[in-house]
């Protein structure tokens, strides 16, 4: 071998050994970046724990006053054990002919803001306008595409113990396709505002287990984290609901509680950590409850059942809700509902 022959065949191996090199440090870097990303997903998924929907149905926000729900409520949910609420959020109506969404509930969103997270708690923004969204899905998308660049600029500054979540249940006329359209043009603008902010995303079809497998989200965005509603069986959990369809408005006296009921449940809930781990997805349950008409006993079982059982696969909850309805808290008291809290928190 002559000296040219050597340094060539050095120089190919050294280009080669570069190559190998650059290639499995970026590789690794990469690996390295997906995974600290999905596992801040988890992490921040796991560190909403137990959550409560707030203030969706509360007069709080009318500009006459009159809400049962006061700011140092966040306090006593923060000291019973609660580390999220769920602020629902009827954006829509408080969006004006400016277009812009009005300054006075603005301020008082900060204030619901300030005070909860002053509290210890996280706090979810969800936009809760899926009626409209589920009737009129093309002036649904553009309004949200508005307010949502409003909140994402407001927020900016906020911790990263405020997140978003785009639409509570998306549903009927938003189909599948529009929402799963609708989703990544959302996350544009948020993220143009607010890369950093992690968004709760649901499926279409109302958010059921049975729905999360027509979701579609960016591969690239790893700051989400997928929500679904659970409220099955819906004749037990909505038994004398006056919205809900006959006959389950007015069936009232269904039992839960049987061997098979709860094996729906754990099935149920192992379909959707199934999906999870597929999808490389953390889930957060952002909704369940029984409402107050169906048997007492029943319905502490049934809170305590899907509480205990979205915890066994590592799922963060948020019950419905604090007051109004499937009530947790007690206005006139001013009080909790002691064996509601004690079914979804144990001593
Ligand atoms: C709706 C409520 C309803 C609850 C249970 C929520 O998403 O906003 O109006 O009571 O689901 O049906």
């Amino acid at each position: 071998m002559n000296s040219g022959c050597i340094m060539k065949w050095s120089w190919m191996n050294f280009r080669l050994l570069f190559a190998v090199l650059c290639c499995s440090l970026s590789a690794a870097f990469a690996s390295e970046l997906s995974s600290s990303n999905s596992e801040s997903a988890d992490i921040v998924a796991t560190r909403l724990g137990r959550g409560v929907n707030v203030l969706g149905y509360d007069k709080y926000w009318q500009q006459s006053g009159g809400g049962r729900f006061r700011l140092d409520h966040f306090a006593k949910i923060r000291k019973v054990g609660f580390a999220t609420v769920r602020v629902n959020l009827f954006t829509f109506r408080h969006f004006g002919q400016d277009g812009r969404l009005n300054e006075e509930w603005l301020r008082k969103l900060d204030a619901v803001i300030v005070s909860a997270t002053a509290s210890g708690l996280n706090v979810i923004l969800d936009v809760h306008d899926f009626s409209e969204c589920g009737k009129a899905p093309d002036a649904c998308s553009a309004l949200l595409k508005i307010i949502w660049g409003q909140l994402s600029s407001r927020y900016v500054d906020y911790g990263g113990n405020v997140l978003f979540e785009l639409l509570n249940e998306p549903n009927n006329a938003l189909t599948v396709e529009k929402w799963n359209e609708l989703i990544p043009d959302l996350l544009k603008i948020i993220r143009r505002n607010d890369p950093g902010r992690y968004v709760l995303i649901s499926a279409a079809n109302w958010g059921k287990v049975e729905s999360l497998d027509s979701l579609k989200l960016p591969v690239e965005d790893r700051r989400i984290i997928v929500t679904f509603h659970y409220y099955s069986p819906y004749g037990f959990t909505h038994q004398g609901a006056p919205w809900a369809a006959a006959p389950v408005s007015t069936n009232i006296g269904l039992r839960f509680g049987s061997e098979a009921d709860v094996a729906q449940v754990q099935s149920d809930f192992a379909r959707a950590a199934q999906w999870s781990r597929v999808n490389n997805r953390p889930l957060f349950l952002g909704e369940f409850g029984a409402y107050d008409k169906a048997p007492r006993a029943d319905r502490l079982f049934y809170l305590r059942t899907v509480a205990r059982t979205a915890e066994r696969f590592g799922i963060s909850w948020a019950v419905w809700q604090f007051s109004g309805d499937f009530v947790v808290y007690d206005h006139t008291r001013d009080d909790w509902v002691g064996d509601v809290v004690d079914a979804l928190i144990p001593k």
